[in-house]
């Protein structure tokens, strides 16, 4: 069956982890032998939490998911799928608004590896209109998030944004 289950890597920012995530990793975990949930680096995006507290809420967060891990890397996404034996790249698809970048993306990967396939989950309903930096606006202003995230995310959130009062 390795032809079918091979290892694949769900990239992204991941600042932070989200239930949204969570859902496309227990997915992907049915489908795939391994999950690595890869911490990488956006050109653009100025990080909220380090690295390394992205990859420990990941841990965290996806620790009832055996067969998924997380980890960070740096440079493309593609090289990181090869030095890990990766040919698979997930990628969650939850608006038409996604749909252009990760068309150019996809088709990019596509162009400079054809050996790794780009696999798009599309989220459930509920919880498509997630993303980090929504979560993170809404526990600045000192909404409640807590139905969006896993317990660890909050409580990283809420000693950042609550106790500390950070507005980074
Ligand atoms: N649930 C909730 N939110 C989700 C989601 C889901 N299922 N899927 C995506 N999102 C949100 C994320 O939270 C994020 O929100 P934010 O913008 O508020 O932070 C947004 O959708 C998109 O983020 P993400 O999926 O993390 O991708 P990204 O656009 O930040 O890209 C990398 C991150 C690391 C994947 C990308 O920059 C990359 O590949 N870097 C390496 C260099 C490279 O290979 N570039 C490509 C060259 S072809």
């Amino acid at each position: 069956m390795t032809s079918t289950s091979p290892i694949a890597v769900y990239p992204g920012s991941f600042d932070p982890i989200t239930l949204g995530h969570v859902e496309i990793v227990e997915r992907s975990a049915r489908l795939f032998a391994k999950v690595l949930v890869a911490v990488g680096q956006h050109p653009h995006k100025r990080g909220f939490f380090t690295t390394e507290e992205r990859v420990d809420l990941i841990s965290k967060s996806i620790e009832t998911i055996p067969n998924a891990e997380a980890c960070a890397y740096e440079g493309l996404t593609l090289d990181f799928c090869r030095a890990r034996g990766a040919t698979v790249i997930i990628r969650g698809l939850r608006a038409v608004a996604d749909f252009d970048g990760e068309f150019q993306m996809g088709l990019a990967n596509r162009d400079l590896a054809p050996e790794i396939e780009t696999v798009f989950l599309i989220p459930r309903p509920s919880l498509q209109f997630i993303s980090s930096s929504l979560i993170r606006e809404i526990a600045m202003y000192g909404g409640n998030f807590s139905r969006y995230v896993t317990k660890p995310v909050e409580e990283a959130l809420r000693a950042r944004y609550v106790d500390r009062g950070d507005r980074g």
